[in-house]
């Protein structure tokens, strides 16, 4: 069990397009995944890309029952996806208030396609095909944004939908 630290906005780490994984199956990719999933849960996140706890693989981690930074939130189940692919099924697009664990305290309003269909693999090499749709599908693109050096800000289309949370919503979420 190891809490990484997650890098934040500014490290150009965040920045890189991450490389595909090569290996299944292993030692190596278990801890890593080990590690994220503990690095989540200790920031309450709901998603966490490897690249975040600066390493630059094409590996997300996602899946909330209920969360306090996002309490409205539908539950996603746990999730493993490497080297994702996502294909956008309509043009229909929904806004949602963003936050991410490498710009803490924050949260920007952002456009996101409201129904996809990813695939990838678990951490076996097992593939994985959903057809998603609202929450779930706004965090597997978010999360897959982080493995091609994109942060959620660039996305916003108003920079006066951006802001700190506690000012936005006049709460004590972060
Ligand atoms: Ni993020």
């Amino acid at each position: 069990m190891a809490v990484k630290q997650i890098i934040r906005m500014g490290n150009p780490i965040l920045l890189k397009k991450a490389l595909p994984v090569t290996e299944f199956n292993t030692r190596a990719l278990d801890q890593l995944i080990q590690d994220m999933f503990d690095t989540m849960a200790a920031y309450n996140g709901v998603g966490l890309a490897a690249p975040q706890i600066a390493v630059s693989q094409r590996l997300v981690v996602f899946g909330v029952n209920h969360s306090e930074r996002y309490p409205n939130a539908e539950p996603v189940p746990q999730t493993i996806l490497i080297n994702p692919q996502i294909e956008f099924l309509t043009d229909e697009v929904e806004y949602s208030w963003e936050g991410c664990l490498s710009i803490p305290g924050m949260r920007g309003l952002v456009p996101r396609c409201t129904r996809i269909r990813y695939s990838g693999y678990d951490q076996h090499g097992k593939p994985i095909d959903r057809e998603v749709s609202g929450f779930h599908a706004v965090v597997v693109q978010h999360e897959v944004d982080h493995l091609d050096g994109m942060l959620y800000p660039r996305r916003i289309k108003d920079l006066r939908d951006f802001g700190f949370t506690d000012e936005l919503f006049n709460t004590a979420q972060g």
